[in-house]
Parts: structure tokens; sequence; C-alpha cells
């Protein structure tokens, strides 16, 4: 594979680094000076809206988590549980107390309910063959989310800064997205020592490829509302023009592991796809008539 072997020391230690250099950003630390409260309102509310959602729904991650891996190893669970959680819910109460400021109504979450494919395939996950299949999905999903989190808030940093926003871009956005580049690599490093290990025989490499093709879901979209707001998040950050190479960024590590012999791809298509779905179910309007801007349930 060309690359250093990624051993499970090595895994230990960049976790123990990232709590180390990154702990949870104090919310006192925040300067909640905001100079247009009514402009970042117009341009960015529903992008700080989607984000503070997903950053507090880590609570039902966690759950999801602790079903999908019944035989998650101690590095796993040092990681999410003293790492990733304590690092994205002050992301969350941070994000929602500034939409707050923005007068804007707290984000609705739902941080209880474990959908029905994600319980169906947790307690296939008790069978080991399935549970490493599970454990490489995980990870691929998790360095898709956490890529995908810092083009966003790469985008709106220097979209706050545009609107002369600097307390929020300096104090908020850019502390967030300097954590969200260790949670990438953890999944990326964690997903790439499965493969250098050679843990999953051909046909779970086989599988994990079918599932991932059919249940890749971009972050936060759980139903066709939230699905639009995705596409609404991917329009006021200007990356509507730009799917292809967000799809190239946020698939990059599945597109090594599981699709390096697929020649021609360079994008999988199932990425591009659900893009151009969540722009499209918003430049429709929404997958349901709803006032713009007010408050809802999330699914
Ligand atoms: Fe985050
Ligand atoms: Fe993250």
């Amino acid at each position: 594979m060309g690359r250093a072997l990624v051993t499970q020391q090595a895994l230990h230690d960049h976790v123990l680094r990232l709590g180390q250099l990154h702990p949870p950003i104090p919310l006192g630390s925040v300067d909640r000076t905001v100079r247009r409260p009514d402009l970042v309102r117009d341009q960015f509310g529903p992008v700080v809206d989607y984000l503070a959602r997903v950053e507090l729904e880590v609570e039902r991650n966690v759950l999801e988590l602790l079903r999908l891996l019944p035989r998650a190893n101690e590095t796993d669970r040092m990681f999410y549980a003293e790492v990733w959680h304590p690092q994205e819910t002050h992301h969350g109460l941070i994000l929602d107390r500034l939409q707050q400021d923005l007068g804007r109504p707290p984000a609705t979450t739902d941080t209880r309910t474990v959908s029905a494919k994600i319980r169906v395939l947790g307690a296939l996950s008790h069978l080991r063959p399935v549970h490493e299949v599970t454990r490489l999905l995980y990870y691929l999903t998790g360095a898709a989310t956490e890529k995908s989190a810092v083009l966003a808030y790469t985008r709106l940093s220097a979209g706050m800064r545009r609107l002369g926003e600097t307390a929020i871009a300096r104090t908020i956005i850019d502390p967030i997205k300097r954590q969200e580049p260790g949670h990438f690599a953890y999944y990326a490093l964690a997903a790439r020592s499965m493969m250098q290990h050679r843990l999953l025989a051909p046909w779970q490499l086989h599988l994990a490829r079918v599932l991932r093709r059919r249940s890749f879901g971009l972050v936060g979209a759980n139903d066709r509302a939230q699905t639009a707001d995705f596409g609404a998040l991917v329009h006021r950050l200007e990356l509507t023009d730009e799917l292809p190479a967000y799809a190239h960024q946020i698939s990059v590590v599945e597109r090594e592991l599981l699709w390096a012999r697929h020649e021609g791809m360079h994008v999988p298509q199932y990425v591009l796809k659900a893009l151009e779905e969540a722009v499209d179910l918003h430049a429709k309007g929404g997958a349901t008539p709803r006032a713009t801007g007010g408050p809802r349930r999330s699914r």
C-alpha cells in the first residue's frame, strides 16, 4: 500500500496526543461579539443550525456506536469517550449558543433514537466476521463525516470574515475547525490499519463495498427534510458548483481502501449522487412545506 504500517500502539498514541493537544474548547473562551446579527442570520443561519444539530447529536451517535460495535476495542473506546465526544459536544454547545445570539431558535436534536437499520446491523455484529465489516464501515463513515466538517468550517470561517465577523471566525469557527482534522486522521488511520493487517477476507470486503454503496448517507441527513437542509448548507457555503470536488474529498479514505482496484473510480457515484440529491431537494424548496427559519422537529 506504500504507507507506513499503522499499529495499535500508533493509534493509541494518536488518541492520547489528541486528548492532550485539544481539550474541549472552553465555553468561556468565546468572544460573543456579533456586529451584524441580521446579516449573519440571513447568510449563514441555516448552516450554523445544521452544524449545531449534528454536533449535539453525537449523544445519539454514541448510542449507535455501542449497538454497532459491541466489541469496540480499548483505543476506539478511548477515542470516542475521552476525545471525540467531549470535543464535539462543546462544538455543539458553542454553535447552538451562537445561533441563539443571532436570534434563531435552538437546534432541535434527536439524541436518543437508534434507527431500525442500525439495530439490525448491531444484532448481526455480535457475529465476529460481521463485526469487523461494521467496524470498517464505521471508520469510513467517520472519515467522510469529519472531512465534511473540515470543509464546512473552512468555508464558514472565510464567509464570516467576509462579513467582517472576525470574533465569530477567530473564537468560534477556527478553534472548532482545528479539532476536526485529528478526528479525521483517527478514522483514516484505523481503517488503513485494518486493511494493512488484512483483517478482512475477500468476502467481507465485498460485503463492505455492497453495504457502503447502499447505506452511504450525508452527515446528519436522516430524512428528506434534513437532506434538503444539507442542500441548503451546500448552497450557503457556495459548494453547489463544486460537487465532484467535494465528493472527491470526502471519499478520500474509501477510494483508497475499498475502490483502489476499481479503475476509473475517481469519485464513488453513490457519494456524488447523495450530494446532488440534497442540492436538488433544497432547490425544490425542501422535502415538506414549512416556514423558513422557524423551529421544527428533526424527524
Ligand atoms: Fe465537531
Ligand atoms: Fe469531529
